[in-house]
């Protein structure tokens, strides 16, 4: 079976550092390549733990730095209660040895959309602003996309930021709203089924024993994610957002989609809602509505445990 070739957007991040592994890992996805956003962490942050997380792995593929502020509104607070100044939980911040792509997010979006016409998969974790500035840079982009899958926003779930708006929908609306409006095929992995994937401290206990080098780093960073989930959700464990998307992709058996077209309010008190889109002329998005949560939590966990923990990396800090 040809690999689903897949460039991740991300603004690593906890759960984002999961998603990027377990793409790695997946000998059903070629990752090839990811760009930064703030939202979680800044950008500058955001890309200098990209940049980590493709060390670790040993991949050879670029990290391009993506844009440091929202299309229109003013920059929002980033998530570092969440994820940890550093954006790793407590894990100290990494000093990577390779540096970004010469050229922007956006503009290496569309770069590998031309190298990979027809075949490119986005999937962008974070906020929407470098696949909304990729559109503007190159009007054809989304006709060179195989198709797009978002993590991000909520149809009946509401919000995790607002009781309206999912944090990548809330940190760039405006740039949502472009992606959403666009002639490409979307997928929105959002809070309707995201909110029920939940791996407890048990699993990434078992996770750093079974893989020491990459189990063992996800199981550090995930302690801070856990506190934040206990205090807010009251829950003992975490939400796989960005792990779940990228499951997905290349497991579409696992979810279940309503289509419809999806627009995203932009101004009031439910700015950054995502909603179903009355208006004429816009093509229809598969929003997950349904998902098999024990299967997709076993497939994060199982190809994780079978991370070649002796994968050689560039660098040796993990
Ligand atoms: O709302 C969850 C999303 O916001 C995830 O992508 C998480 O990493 C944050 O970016
Ligand atoms: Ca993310």
């Amino acid at each position: 079976m040809t690999p689903t070739k897949v460039l991740i957007d991300t603004d690593p991040g906890v759960d984002d550092a999961m998603a990027v592994l377990y793409a790695a890992f997946d000998p059903a996805i070629e990752l090839v390549g990811l760009t930064s956003i703030f939202g979680n962490v800044t950008t500058e942050i955001a890309t200098r733990n990209a940049l980590a997380l493709v060390e670790m792995t040993g991949l050879d593929i670029p990290v391009a730095a993506g844009a440091t502020r929202p299309l229109v509104q003013e920059a929002r607070e980033v998530a570092w209660e969440v994820h940890g100044r550093e954006g790793f939980g407590d894990v100290p911040a990494f000093t990577p040895k390779r540096k970004p792509a010469k050229e922007p997010a956006h503009e290496f979006i569309c770069k590998m959309a031309d190298l990979h016409e027809g075949e490119l998969v986005l999937c962008p974790v974070g906020p929407l602003t470098n696949l909304a500035l990729a559109l503007e840079h190159d009007s054809s982009l989304a006709s060179k996309v195989k198709s797009v899958t978002v993590m991000g926003g909520s149809l009946d779930e509401g919000g995790n930021v607002t009781p309206h708006a999912e944090a990548n929908i809330w940190q760039d609306p405006h740039a949502a709203e472009k992606v959403f409006s666009a002639n490409w095929k979307v997928s929105m992995i959002g809070l309707d089924v995201t909110h029920r994937i939940i791996c407890s401290p048990a699993d990434f206990a078992a996770l750093a024993s079974a893989s020491p080098k990459f189990g063992g780093f996800l199981d550090d960073a995930a302690q801070f994610y856990f506190d934040f989930h206990r205090k807010v959700d009251g829950i003992d464990g975490c939400h796989m957002h960005d792990p779940t998307a990228v499951i997905s992709i290349v497991s579409p058996q696992f979810v279940s989609f309503d289509e419809t077209p999806v627009g995203v309010i932009l101004d009031g008190e439910e700015t950054g809602k995502t909603i179903r889109y009355q208006g004429e002329g816009r093509m229809n998005t598969r929003v997950a509505t349904g998902i098999d949560a024990n299967a997709v939590r076993e497939r994060f966990l199982d190809i994780m445990k079978s991370a070649p923990d002796s994968q050689q990396s560039n660098s040796n800090e993990v």
